[in-house]
C-alpha cells in the first residue's frame, strides 16, 4: 500500500469532493469538515459520479415528527437516482447487505512529514555574534 496526496485539505471546501485517478480507479475523496473520506467515484447502480453527490447525516424518527440526524453517519447521495450510501462503511441505504461501494483510508499528514523524502543533509545551527558569522557544529 502506497500513499498518494491528493491536494491540500483546503483545496476541497467542506462538503464537497474532489474526483482523482489512482492506479487505474476513480475515487471522490470528500471533506466532511471533520475528517475526509474517499470511496469508489462510480455507483454501482447506473454509474453516476458521485463526486457530485450531495453529502448529509442520516436522519432517523422514532415516530412521525420525531427525528434526529446522526452526525457519525454521513451519506452521500447519488446525483443521478438518489441512492444514498454511507460513507465510512460504503454501504448502501437502501439494500446496505448487497449494494455497496468500495471506501478508501484516507489521513491527513502534517506537510513537513511529506515532503521529507529520502534525501537528508546534515543542518548546523549558525548564528552572529558581533559581526562574527559563527558555525555550530
Ligand atoms: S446511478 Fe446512482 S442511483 Fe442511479
Amino acid at each position: 500500500m502506497a500513499d498518494h496526496i491528493i491536494c491540500k485539505t483546503d483545496e476541497i471546501a467542506e462538503g464537497k469532493a474532489r474526483q482523482v485517478q489512482i492506479g487505474g480507479r476513480e475515487i471522490a475523496v470528500f471533506n466532511l469538515g471533520h475528517r475526509f473520506a474517499a470511496i469508489t467515484n462510480r455507483c454501482p447502480h447506473e454509474g453516476a459520479a458521485l463526486c457530485h453527490g450531495k453529502i448529509a447525516a442520516f436522519v432517523s424518527a422514532n415516530g412521525p415528527g420525531e427525528y434526529r440526524t446522526e452526525d457519525e453517519k454521513i451519506m452521500v447521495r447519488c446525483p443521478w437516482h438518489g441512492w444514498e450510501f454511507d460513507l465510512e462503511t460504503g454501504r448502501s441505504y437502501c439494500d446496505p447487505n448487497r449494494v455497496r461501494v468500495k471506501t478508501f483510508d484516507v489521513q491527513v499528514k502534517p506537510g513537513e512529514t511529506l515532503a521529507e523524502g529520502p534525501y537528508k543533509i546534515e543542518i548546523f545551527e549558525v548564528r552572529t555574534e558581533d559581526d562574527y558569522v559563527v558555525l555550530s557544529i
